[in-house]
């Protein structure tokens, strides 16, 4: 059994196309949210999405566009984004972003939320003191999770309490070990923001008890052409060339 991590799309076919033609072999795919906002395609990444066989989980541009979280916790670039969606999205797709989760369990103690547990929208977990509380206060052997669009693997060390980070920006593997827990994020497929532009997602292998993260080029000048031409700002188009 194979899934496939996508999150983080952000209206980013081209992104979105590369990736799912680059994954093989998988059972099933499980998208961490953000599926919409920065970029020009929503309502095309939103039908793809729909004709995966993918559980879904909202992430917090997804419900700004259905009103579910204030469009103030947004920069200028995000919210003119957001506006912009809302605008374009179709009456169906509008309502499976109405209708997503906020939390997936993918089997015992494993599951995916777009933010953090503690809040599944809205939390960045960036650092080990953060992810330190997060394995303190919540009972899981791995967390999937997207929002800071930073590929990488916070672990706990149950003998000796340590954490480490591992920095997935150019791939990684994560084998998982008895004596572990961990916070795993297979970056963003749409806009990548850890120095690498290429688009990021990741393979669960649930036979294996593997996590392989992969990384992979797409028509990086047609997507930014695009959200220039829709009239999106420009250093959304702009910061996709450097992966901030
Ligand atoms: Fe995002």
């Amino acid at each position: 059994m194979k899934i496939g991590i996508i999150s983080d799309i952000h209206s980013n076919s081209e992104a979105l196309n590369s990736v799912l033609e680059n994954i093989k072999e998988i059972d099933e795919f499980i998208c961490l949210g953000d599926i919409v906002g920065y970029g020009a395609d929503p309502n095309y990444c939103i039908e793809k999405i729909k004709g995966l066989n993918c559980r879904c989980i909202g992430g917090n541009h997804d419900f700004a566009i259905t009103g579910k979280v204030n469009i103030n916790y947004f920069n200028y670039a995000a919210r003119a984004a957001i506006l912009w969606t809302s605008l374009q999205l179709k009456k169906e797709n509008f309502n499976f972003l109405l209708n997503l989760r906020k939390k997936i369990k993918l089997k015992d103690n494993v599951f995916a939320v777009h933010g953090s547990p503690q809040d599944p929208l809205l939390e960045y977990i960036l650092d080990k003191d953060t992810a330190s509380f997060i394995f303190s206060k919540y009972d899981f052997k791995i967390y999937f999770i997207g929002h800071s669009h930073l590929a990488g693997c916070f672990s706990f060390n149950e003998d000796n309490n340590k954490i480490d980070y591992n920095n997935f920006s150019n791939g990684g593997y994560v084998e998982i070990s008895k004596n572990k827990r961990y916070i795993i994020n297979c970056g963003s497929v749409g806009q990548p923001r850890d120095g690498n532009p290429r688009a990021s997602y990741g393979i669960y292998d649930l036979k294996y008890n593997t996590v392989n993260i992969y990384r992979v080029s797409y028509p990086i000048n047609l997507t930014k052409s695009k959200i220039i031409n829709a009239g999106l700002p420009r250093s959304l188009a702009d910061r996709l060339s450097y992966g901030r």
